[in-house]
């Protein structure tokens, strides 16, 4: 994180930055990828059963959000299996579509999936924190559920240098509810999914034994507001926001300042 991005970033979320890198570095660390490997061959579907469809519903609102022309080039952080790039490819088939995840085996599910439909999109098995492309690479950056998993500043800040001036950072994740009826209610709706899902599709030690973090991320993650104001702090200018009912889900854009 450099100085020049700390002066910017409101002392209550550098706080909260760093008691989320204290409580979850060990999982971030050592458990995430055997999760991800584990669920890699059945995400998608995992991924709708656990939130009854809702999950599609989402992802689609993200993609059809995305402004996209003609021979963008489109970094999509975080990838998992291509989902993000595969939507954008389907509306303009002559995007540059790179993918860039740390597990290999999201990526390879991935990499099927985008060849069965034709589709390139150009993988890169790495850790996000440190993105491996030169500064204002990208025309737009997606990062669609995953920030939870990450040091948003330091990510975000990273997103911000490759991207172009006047490019645009596009966001969703599961947020923290700002009500905190809403939010109890949804931490239990959210374990006892994670457990149905983990039951349901066999999953593994790691999966099971990631069930308590999974709400946890997001009891210490940041509101929709919470996001705009960082991403504001980042650098990013024309911060917009939309989101679902409860502000359990939100669609942040964001763009470089030229
Ligand atoms: C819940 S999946 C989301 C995948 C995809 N963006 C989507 O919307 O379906 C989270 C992804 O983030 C990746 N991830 C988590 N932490 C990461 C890190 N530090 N560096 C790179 N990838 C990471 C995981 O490997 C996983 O593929």
């Amino acid at each position: 994180m450099s100085d020049a991005v700390d002066t910017q970033i409101d002392l209550d979320f550098l706080g909260r930055e760093r008691a989320r890198r204290d409580e979850f570095t060990p999982i971030w660390q050592d458990t995430l990828d055997a999760v991800f490997a584990d669920v890699a061959p059945y995400y998608d579907v995992a991924s709708d059963v656990a939130s009854l469809g809702l999950c599609s519903l989402w992802r689609r609102r993200f993609t059809t959000s995305v402004e996209i022309a003609s021979g963008d080039r489109v970094l999509d952080v975080c990838a998992g299996t291509n989902g993000v790039g595969i939507e954008l490819l389907k509306r303009q088939p002559d995007l540059n579509v790179s993918a860039i995840d740390r597990s290999a085996a999201m990526q390879e599910e991935g990499q099927k999936r985008a060849k069965a439909r034709g589709f390139k999109i150009e993988s890169h098995i790495q850790d996000v924190h440190s993105l491996p492309f030169p500064d204002e690479s990208f025309d737009i950056v997606t990062l669609q559920f995953a920030s939870r998993h990450l040091r948003v500043v330091d990510v975000f800040s990273e997103i911000r240098r490759v991207l172009r001036p006047g490019g645009s950072f596009y966001h969703c994740d599961m947020l923290k509810p700002e009500n905190p009826l809403v939010a109890t209610l949804y931490g239990g709706y959210l374990k006892a999914c994670v457990s149905g899902t983990a039951l349901a599709f066999g999953s593994g030690e790691a999966a099971w034994s990631c069930r308590d973090y999974f709400v946890r991320a997001i009891e210490l993650f940041y509101s929709a507001a919470e996001l705009s104001e960082l991403l504001k702090g980042i650098g990013f200018a024309k911060v917009t926001v939309n989101s679902a009912p409860g502000g359990v889900v939100a669609w942040h854009r964001a763009v470089k300042p030229e």
